[in-house]
C-alpha cells in the first residue's frame, strides 16, 4: 500500500534517519524542505524529496493533498496519567481560592481522591473514560504516548490501569509505553507507614507488574513530602530486576534529590524540575537521563517553569511533555505546550518542536522509529492548514491549525 502526500508548502522536523536525539545547540535545528512531497509504504516513511521529483500518482495507490499546508511528525508525549477516574475541579477552585498543590495533598485530596475514585470504576469505564482523551489527543496531533499507573495505589488497581492502558494500545494506532507507578503516594491505608507501602510496592506490586508483563518502565515521585531518594533508589534498584528502567519525577516542589538518584540508577528521564538546581543541571551532563519540563503543570499551578534555557546552554537533550492528568495539568494539547515552552521558557520555536518530538520520542525510547520524518520511521504525522511560517504554529497559541492527522500512514 503506498500513499503519496502531495503538495506540502513545507516538510519539517526531517533528517535522514540515525538521528536519536538532539542535544544543547542540535535543538535549534529542525531541518525543513519547501515544495515537498512524501512517500509511504505499509505505515512506513520510505522517501521524501521537494517538487520537482515527485512520484506519479498513478505509481501509488492513494494520494493525499495537501493543499499547501506544512507536514510535520506527531508529537511524541513521554509522560502523561491520562488513565484516571473522573476529574478533580473542586481542587481547581480550591486553588483559585490559594491553596497550594502541597495543602490539597496534604488534606487528603489530589492523588489519593482520584485513588478513591479508580478504586470504584469498573475497568471497563476506565477504559471508555480514557478513551476519549486518547481520541482527544490523537485529534490534536500526538502520535506516541507514555501513560503512567499511579492511581491505583495497591496491587489490585494498579494493575487494573495498567490492563487499561494495555487496551489502549492494542485497540488504536497510538504508539503508547507504560509505566508503573505505584510510589505516586501513600495509599489512605498506609498513611503513616510509608516504608511498609514501599514494601509493597518492592515486593507485591512489582513482581505483579513484571509477570503479567505490563511496564517498560518504572516511575517515582521522589519529591518533599512523597518519596525519599533512597526510597526511590530501593524502586529503582528492584525494577532494575525486571529490565524497567526508571522515568522519575524529581525536583518539581523542592530540590530534593531526585535528579542524583535518576543519574545515578541511570533512569531514561527525569520529569518536571522546576526546582532544578545547577548542581542538576552539571549532574546531567554525559548521561543519558533525558531532563524533561512539563511547561503545562507550571502553568496551571503557577509555579516555575524548568530553566530550560540552561539546560539547553549546557548541552543537554530536553524534552517537553504535557504531564495529562487530573489534578496538575488536565490538558494534553502538546500544541500549547510547545507554545508554553516558548512563551514562558524562551525557546525558539525549533527548539521546542524538536523537545516535543524526537527528544519526547528519546524520553520514551522510542526515537529509533518515532519522532522525526526519516526514512524507515513509522508514518506518524500531521498536516497543518496553510500557514505564514512554522513559527505560527506556537504563535497561534489557540487557533486550531492541525488539521488532519496520520498515525501508521491511516488518516484518524
Ligand atoms: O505529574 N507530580 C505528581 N503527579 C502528577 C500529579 C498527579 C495528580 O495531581 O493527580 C504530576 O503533576
Ligand atoms: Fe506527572
Amino acid at each position: 500500500m503506498k500513499l503519496l502526500v502531495n503538495n506540502i508548502a513545507t516538510l519539517a522536523g526531517i533528517d535522514g534517519g540515525g538521528v536519536l536525539k538532539k542535544s544543547g545547540a542540535e535543538m535549534a535545528q529542525f531541518d525543513a524542505i519547501d515544495q515537498a512531497w512524501m512517500l509511504v509504504e505499509d505505515g512506513i516513511i520510505t522517501e521524501f524529496d521537494t517538487e520537482k521529483d515527485r512520484p506519479a500518482p498513478a505509481e501509488v495507490d492513494s494520494v493525499v493533498d495537501a493543499h499547501g499546508g506544512m507536514v510535520l511528525p506527531c508529537w511524541c508525549d513521554s509522560h502523561t496519567h491520562i488513565v484516571y477516574a473522573g476529574s478533580r475541579e473542586r481542587e481547581f477552585v480550591d486553588k483559585i481560592n490559594g491553596l497550594s498543590y502541597a495543602e490539597i495533598a496534604r488534606r487528603g485530596g489530589g492523588i489519593l481522591n482520584s485513588a478513591d475514585r479508580l478504586h470504584e470504576l469498573p475497568e471497563q469505564q476506565l477504559y471508555e473514560q480514557a478513551m476519549e482523551r486518547v481520541r482527544e489527543v490523537i485529534s490534536k496531533g500526538t502520535g506516541a504516548i507514555e501513560i503512567k499507573s499511579g492511581y491505583g495505589l495497591n496491587t489490585q488497581d494498579e494493575l487494573k490501569m495498567l490492563r487499561v492502558i494495555a487496551r489502549i494500545q492494542e485497540s488504536t494506532p497510538l504508539r503508547v509505553v507504560s509505566t508503573f507507578l505505584g510510589a505516586h503516594a501513600v495509599s489512605r491505608a498506609y498513611v503513616g507507614r510509608q516504608s511498609e507501602y514501599v514494601d509493597l510496592i518492592v515486593d507485591e506490586m512489582l513482581p505483579a507488574v513484571a509477570a503479567e508483563g505490563l511496564a517498560n518502565y518504572v516511575d517515582v515521585f521522589c519529591d518533599q513530602g512523597f518519596f525519599t531518594p533512597e526510597e526511590t533508589a530501593r524502586i529503582l534498584e528492584a525494577g532494575a530486576k525486571y529490565g524497567m528502567r526508571g522515568k522519575i519525577h524529581g525536583q518539581e516542589l523542592a530540590p530534593s534529590g531526585g535528579v542524583e538518584v535518576a543519574v545515578r540508577h541511570r533512569a531514561l528521564s527525569v520529569d518536571h524540575l522546576e526546582s532544578m538546581t545547577d548542581e542538576d543541571i552539571a549532574l546531567l551532563r554525559d548521561t543519558d537521563t533525558i531532563p524533561t519540563a512539563l511547561p503545562g503543570t507550571s502553568f496551571f499551578l503557577n509555579m516555575p517553569f524548568a530553566p530550560a534555557r540552561k539546560m539547553i546552554a549546557a548541552g543537554l537533550p530536553m524534552a517537553i511533555a504535557s504531564d495529562y492528568n487530573p489534578g496538575s495539568t488536565p490538558s494534553g494539547d502538546m500544541k500549547f505546550v510547545v507554545s508554553l515552552a516558548c512563551i514562558k521558557m524562551r525557546l525558539q520555536p525549533a527548539e521546542a518542536f524538536n523537545a516535543a518530538t524526537i527528544n519526547g520520542a528519546a524520553a520514551m525510547g522510542l526515537s529509533g522509529e518515532y519522532g522525526s520524518i526519516a526514512p524507515g520511521k513509522v508514518a506518524n504525522f500531521f498536516i497543518t492548514r496553510p500557514i505564514s511560517s512554522i513559527d505560527f504554529i506556537p504563535y497561534a497559541y489557540t487557533t486550531p491549525i492541525i488539521d488532519r492527522v496520520f498515525l501508521v500512514g491511516q488518516e484518524q
